[in-house]
């Protein structure tokens, strides 16, 4: 935190312009806009009201429970994510997120995000090379599980969100920890759903809480998380366990990644934690890409889409 005339010194060494453009607010604090964003993110309203945000300027203040800005000006993201990395930190998302999560690279910094970030770039790298096949058994499964909804379903309608999580709950676990979710009892897959669910969410709501994150932890968030560790504890120790048993090398042809990050962290808990961070970065962007994809695809009716093997190649 700088003081005033210090702030004013390092815009001018850096020629930063003012943000002038604020986002309005009435209540003290702002926390009309806190409780409209608590408001939107149960009713799924999220990104029309964030919208109305990023179109008021480029970059604005925003001053709910403290200072804080929201930026979409290139040459702003520029500076974050590349060439003026080093001065950014994540700041108060780390206190938001590490009781679901714990150490990875949403919540670390410095060396400790360098490292986190090499393991993983190592393993995309290694998937890259491993080409499209990996994914054919689950999208047949994709297309099986919406095939067999729509002939259950006494309108014809499909949720197709359910079906997309599992899939790309398939595709994480399977391609990256070796092991598929579907080798898993329903209860126990229905649990981990549902723990989730519930755990992003909360983390979701703490995070807006910045520095305040600790005063919200409603009952049975601690327990939501617990359930998701166990969840991914089980892939981890699948994997450990093969490798004490067989040896490195052969544990590596089919836990690769679990393996790597082993050779990285030499601690289950730590291990563990990594692939929490997969799961949250793969599941629900990656599935709600695919929902969009079908929503703007022209040639799908929006009311009654024809989830066919050609849709999914193209
Ligand atoms: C359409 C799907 C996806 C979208 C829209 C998406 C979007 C993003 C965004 C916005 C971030 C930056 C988050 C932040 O730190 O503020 C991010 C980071 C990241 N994503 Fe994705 N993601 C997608 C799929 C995936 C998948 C499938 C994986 C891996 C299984 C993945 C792995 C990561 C990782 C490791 C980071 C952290 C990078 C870092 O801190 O350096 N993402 N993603």
């Amino acid at each position: 935190m700088l003081l005033p005339q210090e702030d004013e010194a390092f815009a001018s060494a850096h020629g930063c312009q003012p943000v002038l453009a604020t986002l309005p607010y009435r209540w003290p604090f702002a926390l009309d806009l806190l409780k409209r964003q608590w408001d939107a993110l149960p009713a799924k309203r999220l990104l029309e009201f964030q919208t109305a945000y990023m179109a008021t300027a480029p970059t604005i203040r925003i001053n709910v429970l403290g200072e804080g800005y929201i930026t979409t000006d290139p040459g702003n993201i520029e500076a974050v994510l590349t060439t003026r990395f080093d001065d950014f930190v994540m700041g108060v998302r780390r206190l938001g997120l590490l009781t679901l999560l714990g150490e990875g690279v949403f919540t670390q910094d410095g060396s400790a995000w360098k490292h986190s970030r090499e393991i993983l770039r190592r393993q995309f790298a290694r998937l890259r090379e491993d080409g499209l096949a990996a994914f054919t058994p689950h999208v047949d499964d994709l297309l099986d599980s919406v095939a067999r909804a729509s002939d259950e379903s006494a309108t014809g309608i499909v949720d197709l969100q359910p079906h997309f999580f599992e899939y790309t709950l398939a595709t994480t676990t399977d391609l990256l920890f070796g092991e598929p979710h579907s080798s898993l009892p329903q209860a126990d897959r229905d649990a981990l759903r549902d723990n989730f669910d519930y755990a992003s969410h909360i983390s979701a709501i703490r995070l807006r809480l910045a520095e305040f994150a600790w005063i919200y932890r409603p009952r049975g968030y601690r327990e939501a998380c617990r359930g998701v560790r166990q969840w991914a504890q089980f892939f981890a120790d699948k994997a450990l366990d093969y490798m004490e048993e067989h040896g490195e090398e052969a544990a590596s042809e089919r836990y690769a990644f679990i393996v790597d990050l082993w050779k990285g962290m030499h601690d289950r808990q730590l291990v563990r934690d990594q692939l929490l961070h997969v799961l949250i970065a793969g599941r629900d962007t990656t599935a709600c890409l695919l929902s969009w994809t079908l929503q703007v695809t022209p040639s799908l009716s929006p009311h009654k889409p024809k989830l066919t093997r050609s849709t999914v190649s193209t």
